[in-house]
């Protein structure tokens, strides 16, 4: 860490003090302590910025934004499923065996309560290729979202049920996502259940990505009579089987992706947390042969500037450790990672994704509402795209995440969740939510400054549009 200049220094002393009082947070994954969870801005930086805005921390991370390296174009190439082309859009058509098995259900379906909307046309559009999915806008539009209602999808946990647990508006429900050049195709669970025949789909890495796990199960859950899917945890591994289609949609516990003192799937809530970054196969081994693999590995790294890499091996009982820098060692768990793709995953079977980060909403003087309460009373998204925004996102995990899964051999579709996930601040599960496993009391949900989970998002909800994302992916069968 450079020294900073004493001027300089008290201006970030009390920049820090205020932030960190607002920063105490506690929860079954994550845990935030009395330390800024930024890397110090250099003292150049601190200069540069002061005269702009009040807030030399926020802004020197301005500066790294800068370098944020542009979206994956998201290329959409369709193959023999495609059956008409209309005005540049591709289109494919849903085999009509599917409907016979639907006619079949139908008696069954009466007596289940599960709604199961039926489309008559059978059409989806695929955006076409090249068309960046995210950038644009934030519309919305209660006609098609929700695309699931929180008390049809028994599968939900008490940590997402926001209406359940108390919350009041549900408008966060109901924004959609539109890209600026194309569209999201429609999300159908029965095409994507097609697709998944005979097929497994695992999400690997924390809790966010668990959140996202639960969102895809009640999208896909309601084309699935009742007797016929089943959800089994069992340790690091949750699996949703899918009877009928004999598919499943599986959560991976390994919020470093790598080996780390934070792999027990439910004892795992440790302050000084530990990694190995050159040893993942342990855990990899659970991850051969899926035939859709989703990635992601950030908010673990967010408690402290530096990472502590353990010397030598836990199975060892080794206990010494270096600290390293947060990127340095990000970067090379990815390089772990990317090599156990390329020598563990055949592309032509294997599809996968890499999630950017999910970012946080801890202050809302980042998106200029001085009477905020962390996200806790925010109820619209940030709508206005030229608002100067920062809600202190570690791009250079961004940067280096994006370039390391467009130089790899195998083609890693690197999903960027982040921006558009940014102008959330509304989505988060705040004090509608459980804390080590117990619903939130009624004096802790009056206490939003201390217990508003502004990590974790409520469903149904944001994570949905991730998926959509997933399925543009899976159903234009790359
Ligand atoms: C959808 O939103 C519009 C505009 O706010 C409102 O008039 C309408 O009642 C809403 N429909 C539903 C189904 O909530
Ligand atoms: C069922 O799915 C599994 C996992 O994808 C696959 O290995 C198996 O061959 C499938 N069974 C049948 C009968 O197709
Ligand atoms: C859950 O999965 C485990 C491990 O595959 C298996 O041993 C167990 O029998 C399963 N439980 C149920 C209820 O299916
Ligand atoms: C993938 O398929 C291509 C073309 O069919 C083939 O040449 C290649 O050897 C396959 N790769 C692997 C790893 O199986
Ligand atoms: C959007 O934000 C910009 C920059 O803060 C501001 O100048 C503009 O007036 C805002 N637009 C609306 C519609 O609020
Ligand atoms: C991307 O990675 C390459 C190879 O490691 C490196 O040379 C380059 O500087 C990186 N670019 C960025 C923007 O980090």
């Amino acid at each position: 860490m450079k020294q900073l200049k004493s001027n300089n220094f008290s201006i970030f002393v009390i920049v820090l003090s205020v932030f960190l009082f607002g920063l105490f947070m506690y929860n079954e994954d994550v845990k935030y302590i009395a330390e800024f969870p930024f890397s110090s801005p250099k003292a150049s930086e601190i200069q540069e910025q002061q005269s702009q805005k009040g807030n030399p921390v926020q802004e020197s991370i301005k500066s790294e934004q800068e370098n944020e390296v542009t979206s994956l174009n998201f290329q959409a190439s369709i193959e023999e499923t495609t059956k008409e082309t209309d005005h540049d859009m591709k289109t494919i058509v849903v085999k009509n065996d599917e409907e016979k098995i639907e006619e079949k259900k139908e008696e069954e379906k009466i007596k289940t309560p599960v709604a199961v909307v039926e489309e008559n046309d059978e059409v989806v559009e695929l955006p076409p290729e090249g068309c960046d999915l995210f950038t644009g806008q934030w519309v919305f539009d209660n006609v098609t979202h929700p695309l699931y209602k929180e008390d049809k999808c028994e599968f939900l946990t008490a940590q997402v049920t926001c209406m359940r647990n108390g919350r009041k508006d549900s408008l966060y429900q109901n924004w959609r996502w539109q890209p600026r050049d194309c569209n999201l195709p429609r999300f159908k669970p029965r095409l994507l259940l097609e697709k998944l025949r005979n097929k497994r789909l695992m999400f690997v890495g924390d809790s966010l990505n668990r959140n996202q796990w639960e969102s895809m199960i009640c999208l896909v859950q309601s084309a699935v009579p009742a007797g016929r899917k089943s959800l089994n945890r069992t340790g690091s591994l949750s699996v949703f089987r899918i009877e009928d289609y004999n598919a499943t949609v599986e959560f991976y516990w390994a919020p470093f992706l790598v080996q780390s003192n934070s792999d027990d799937p439910t004892r795992h809530s440790i302050l000084d947390r530990i990694i190995m970054p050159e040893s993942i196969d342990k855990h990899g081994e659970n991850w051969k042969d899926v035939d859709y693999l989703v990635f992601n590995t950030y908010i673990w790294w967010m408690n402290t500037f530096t990472m502590k890499v353990l010397q030598g091996s836990f199975d060892r009982g080794d206990t010494e450790y270096d600290e390293i820098e947060r990127p340095v060692a990000y970067k090379r768990v990815l390089k772990t990672w990317s090599k156990w793709v390329e020598k563990n995953v055949n592309p032509n079977r294997t599809t996968v994704f890499f999630n950017s980060m999910s970012p946080l909403h801890i202050k809302s003087l980042d998106w200029n509402n001085p009477y905020g309460i962390r996200c806790a009373l925010e109820t619209t998204p940030i709508l206005n795209q030229s608002m100067y925004l920062d809600v202190g996102t570690d791009r250079r995990l961004f940067v280096i995440a994006n370039n390391l899964t467009q130089r790899m051999e195998v083609k890693v579709h690197f999903i960027d969740i982040t921006r558009l996930s940014e102008y959330r601040k509304d989505a988060h599960t705040s004090v509608y939510t459980i804390r080590q496993g117990k619903m939130l009391t009624t004096e802790q949900k009056a206490d939003p400054t201390t217990f508003a989970d502004c990590i974790h998002w409520c469903l149904p909800g944001l994570p949905d549009t991730w998926n959509e994302f997933l399925y543009a992916r899976i159903v234009a069968n790359l």
